[in-house]
């Protein structure tokens, strides 16, 4: 997100424009809690992780009288651009605010772990995410490997399950089990079964977590595979670490297209989404969004395939 918000600031700067920043995303405009952001702001951010920004869940901007008060800050402020950075739920915001409020431009740049973003193949972050993710799992390889032992291995990703098949396709995992599709916990169980009869020891099965839960989606699984395989297993809960440390190249590359392109796209007064597909940076209007229809299919095969 900082590699985002450093070529945001400074496209649009080096265009005539002054930048605020809000802070707490739309908490800090629901507030009026904004701070100007010049060159030297964004100076020294592009490989951290995070935001220099801070952010919140704010459910509040889906309150009509929140949105009004967040449109009389901008106002107060005469800002008519908005650049909003986050995930489904602030796109959702976005459009919501941009239907009442369509005077000031509106433009989302996708950034999310879960990459659940409509209309482009990538977010931000989600690279850095996967692999983070598989540099933890070798790790814990090593221990499965010589312990002989399954390991069932939680990833993040909210209800999307990009972030484990990738997780799972690199780290040469086995499977991934994602508890909303109760096939795949018995798919995985059959296949541990299997590998142990062909003699292998160890097997590394990704999860996907699974919100409000009690118990984590991880010991779900190890649970169940212990119970039906009467084997030794592990559970391992990935978290936060995935959504932390310094941004892959590729991700820091993402960003600064995304951001160029949308203050571009705000300078023309347009408002929509910019996204990344077939190779190339997009703009999206708003009503023109398209959710992303995802096949695991040819992931499962492949994991199938190379597992034994
Ligand atoms: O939606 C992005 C995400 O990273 C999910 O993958 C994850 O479940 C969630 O955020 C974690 O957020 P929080 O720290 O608020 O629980």
């Amino acid at each position: 997100m900082n590699a985002a918000i450093r070529s945001a600031v400074r496209t649009a700067l080096s265009r005539g424009h002054r930048v605020y920043g809000s802070l707490e995303g739309y908490k800090g405009i629901i507030e009026g809690n904004f701070v100007e952001l010049k060159l030297r702001s964004v100076a020294n951010i592009i490989h951290r992780g995070g935001t220099i920004l801070k952010t919140s869940r704010c459910p509040e901007f889906f309150e009509e009288e929140k949105r009004k008060e967040a449109y009389k800050n901008l106002k107060d402020k005469n800002i008519d651009l908005l650049l909003a950075l986050g995930g489904d739920g602030t796109l959702k915001g976005l459009e919501g605010f941009h239907k009442e409020y369509s005077d000031i431009a509106a433009v989302a740049v996708p950034c999310t772990i879960d990459n659940d973003f409509p209309s482009t193949d990538l977010c931000i972050g989600y690279q850095t995410a996967v692999q983070t993710a598989v540099e933890a799992i070798d790790r814990i390889r090593d221990t499965a490997s010589s312990h002989q032992r399954t390991f069932i291995i939680e990833v993040m990703g909210h209800k999307s399950p990009d972030l484990a098949y990738a997780v799972a396709l690199a780290a040469g995992a086995e499977s991934v089990v994602d508890l909303s599709e109760e096939e795949t916990l018995n798919h995985c169980i059959r296949q541990v079964k299997e590998s142990i009869n062909k003699g292998k020891m160890s097997s590394l099965i990704v999860v996907l977590e699974q919100k409000g839960e009690s118990e984590s989606a991880a010991m779900i699984v190890k649970k169940r595979i212990a119970q039906n395989l009467k084997i030794d297993c592990r559970a391992a809960v990935l978290g936060h670490i995935q959504r932390g440390g310094s941004p892959l190249a590729n991700d820091r590359i993402l960003a600064s297209e995304l951001s160029y392109k949308a203050i571009l796209q705000l300078e023309d007064k347009k408002s929509g989404l910019v996204g990344f597909q077939d190779g190339a940076v997009n703009f999206i209007p708003m009503g023109a969004f398209k959710e992303q229809r995802k096949d695991y299919d040819q992931s499962k095969k492949i994991l199938e395939t190379l597992a034994n």
